[in-house]
């Protein structure tokens, strides 16, 4: 397999190498990234993915953007919801993940499609779209302030978005017990599935360097959202929910 570049704990601090970094990681995973994640989350992500849905609320006609959207998990889940008449879009930078979500679309599901676009320059139409949904993605994302100044872009006024990540607990020891089995199962499963023990370390490492979930709730209000958030699952989860206020 093809080394990692070089100096991932730098590279988190420094926004280009980062997106380097990320771009390694996720085509290298891509055909296994689904395997990855039922394996290390002991089956949780989808339950985890299926409350974001429910949170969100997609109703019958809406237009969804599903913003890092990997291989499709959330944009497949959201689409039925949204029929008649709505429709889900799809984005991440990654062909190889993008191909995998197409790969996994049943043939009755007709309301989705991929583009292929970074989070910072999203190429659609101001207040396109009712609701922008994220999972775990946001760790990885060069610039939350650009991201976020996007999102509100494209969404309605009364439109909706909500970001599912990993959170940093407030109890110090169990943010450090939380990443070591991230550090520790990584490992494992990256050599076991793609041949490299690095592989998985982006994970735990972006982590520690994601300032967390009050953080971007800060960042959310800042950018001009009405927020709300949700910590669950002993705080291993948490939910950023933000409205585009009408007025
Ligand atoms: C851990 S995967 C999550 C995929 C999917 N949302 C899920 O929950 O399974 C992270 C995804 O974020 C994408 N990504 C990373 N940086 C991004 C950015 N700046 N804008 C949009 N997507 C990005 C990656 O290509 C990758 O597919």
């Amino acid at each position: 397999m093809e080394a990692p570049p070089s100096g991932l704990r730098s590279a988190l601090r420094r926004e280009a190498d980062k997106a380097q970094w990320v771009d390694w990681v996720f085509t290298r995973i891509a055909d296994r990234y689904d395997l990855g994640n039922d394996i290390m989350s002991l089956g949780w992500h989808t339950r985890w993915k299926q409350r974001l849905v429910g949170i969100a609320s997609p109703r019958p006609g809406e237009r969804v953007l599903d913003l890092a959207t990997g291989t499709g998990d959330v944009a497949l889940a959201i689409a039925p919801l949204v029929a008649p008449g709505g429709e889900v879009v799809g984005v991440d930078p990654n062909q190889a993940m993008l191909a995998l979500a197409e790969q996994k679309r049943p043939t009755s599901v007709t309301n989705v499609t991929w583009v292929e676009a970074e989070g910072g320059a999203l190429p659609f139409e101001d207040a396109s779209f009712d609701l922008v949904t994220v999972s775990y993605a946001g760790r990885g994302f060069e610039d939350w302030d650009a991201v976020l100044a996007e999102i509100h872009r494209v969404l309605v006024p009364g439109g909706r978005f909500v970001n599912l990540d990993f959170a940093r607990p407030p109890a110090r020891w169990w943010d450090r017990t939380y990443r070591g089995w991230m550090i520790g199962s990584g490992a494992v499963l990256g050599t076991v599935l793609h041949g490299h023990p690095k592989t998985y370390v982006y994970i735990p490492l972006s982590m520690k360097a994601y300032a967390g979930q009050r953080w971007l709730d800060a960042r959310m209000r800042d950018a001009g959202f009405e927020t709300r958030l949700v910590e669950t699952t002993a705080c291993l989860m948490a939910y950023n929910i933000g409205i585009k206020p009408r007025g």
